[in-house]
């Protein structure tokens, strides 16, 4: 029974809503571009920085020489933890999966600021800049702490992405290594009205924290069907292992039902601008690091899922090698998503920041179609019919 007496249009996955008008990232899904703020991924991944395209996000435009060195000397300064923050880390279990950590540890970042709370967008931003900076070290800090090594301080000078690799590893990173971890994080900071944006958008709405803001992307980002595909997809390279193994494995996962992870997007009906690069960067890194044969069967998963799926447009996404080149770099798998959600941060603020300009809050309906008038039974006459099964 539906109570509602008008015609009612359903928006089921919100798709093709538009919420708001933006000047942060435009994607033409049809023609495989990604645009942020005007700038090609193309090129922005050929000459920025991380800490260059997360100022080009939140402040509209790329910043001057000057500009660029006080936010980047000002990202690696907030990168330090509080102690009560470092003392939390410790107290998590080293089994537990590092996109908990990372949720709660920024989530209790709001507990260690007298502060949480501010109106003024500078201070928005200012605090949004301590999640972003922090989030790598909570990251890096628990990996430690979970293989029993104690935490090392971040080196200033490292850039962002280095100072990932130096913290997690122990070792300063060379410099190439540095280099695509820096594009990775650039690939992954900013996509449009996707799902841990809009949870964050919804979140701003409210008027709520920067903490409370970037813990709602974090939950969001880390279901399979978002952030947490890239660890699918790597494991599932490393389950095939061998190139030759890729057609049966397609063959048959396709013929389970079961989604190839890496593959399909709600917005590409073609490439994934993102997956070019990765690729590219994952076969110089393949030969690299000595590990083609690991390269090489995700490319034959690949040509595999393309040569099935002809009937639907379904084209490799962003996960397709984002998982093999973190894999290549030595990143632990499940870190993958908590790396995903600290770059994404960027795009979060960003989107939060434009849309607290011309705030509404956000309460779209539900269309009730259950029913009505229902007598309340007494609790001692009514009949036990087992748990309903959901
Ligand atoms: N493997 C096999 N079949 C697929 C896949 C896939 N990866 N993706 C979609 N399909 C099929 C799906 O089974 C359906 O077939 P049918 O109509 O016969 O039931 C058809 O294509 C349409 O599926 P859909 O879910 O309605 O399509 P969508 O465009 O809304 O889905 C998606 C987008 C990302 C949820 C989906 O492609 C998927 O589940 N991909 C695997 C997970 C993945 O790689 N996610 C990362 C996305 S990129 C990171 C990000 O930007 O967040």
């Amino acid at each position: 029974m539906c109570a509602v007496k008008e015609p009612v249009v359903l928006h089921k996955g919100l798709d093709n809503v538009y919420v708001k008008e933006s000047k942060i990232c435009f994607i033409d899904g049809e023609a495989s571009r990604l645009f942020y703020r005007g700038y090609s991924i193309e090129e922005l991944a050929e000459h920025s920085t991380f800490e260059e395209v997360v100022y080009l996000l939140i402040y509209g435009r790329l910043p001057a020489r000057s500009q660029l060195e006080d936010f980047t000397r000002r990202i690696e300064a907030y990168r330090p933890l509080e102690p009560g923050v470092l003392q939390l880390i410790r107290s998590f279990s080293s089994s537990c999966d590092p996109m908990d950590a990372l949720r709660t540890a920024v989530s209790a970042l709001g507990v260690h600021d007298p502060q949480p709370m501010t109106d003024k967008m500078q201070g928005r931003i200012d605090k949004a800049l301590q999640i972003l900076a922090k989030a790598s070290s909570i990251i890096t800090t628990f990996d430690r702490l979970r293989n029993g090594k104690e935490p090392i301080a971040p080196q200033p000078g490292l850039g962002h992405a280095a100072d990932f690799l130096y913290i997690l590893t122990g070792k300063p990173p060379d410099k190439y290594d540095a280099r695509v971890m820096d594009v990775a994080l650039i690939l992954h900071a900013e996509h449009e009205m996707n799902a841990s944006t809009f949870s964050c958008t919804v979140t701003a709405s409210t008027l709520a924290d920067m903490y409370s803001i970037i813990t709602s992307g974090i939950g969001t980002l880390r279901g399979p069907l978002h952030g947490g595909a890239n660890e699918v997809a790597l494991n599932t390279v490393l389950e095939v292992g061998d190139p030759s193994r890729a057609e049966s494995y397609v063959t048959q996962a396709l013929a389970e039902r079961k989604r190839i992870m890496g593959f399909g997007h709600s917005v590409y009906k073609t490439w994934d601008p993102r997956y070019v690069i990765l690729k590219k960067l994952g076969a110089e890194l393949a030969v690299k690091k000595g590990q083609t044969k690991l390269f090489d069967a995700a490319v034959a998963i690949e040509t595999s899922a393309r040569n099935h799926l002809t009937g639907t447009p379904i084209f490799p996404n962003v996960d397709s090698y984002s998982g093999v080149v973190f894999h290549m770099l030595g990143i632990p798998t499940d870190l993958f998503t908590p790396i995903f959600a600290m770059s994404r941060i960027a795009g979060w603020t960003a989107h939060a920041i434009e849309y607290l300009e011309a705030n509404r809050l956000i309460r779209p309906k539900a269309l009730y179609v259950g029913e009505m008038g229902l007598s309340y039974t007494p609790i001692e006459e009514r009949v036990e019919e087992g748990v309903p099964q959901l």
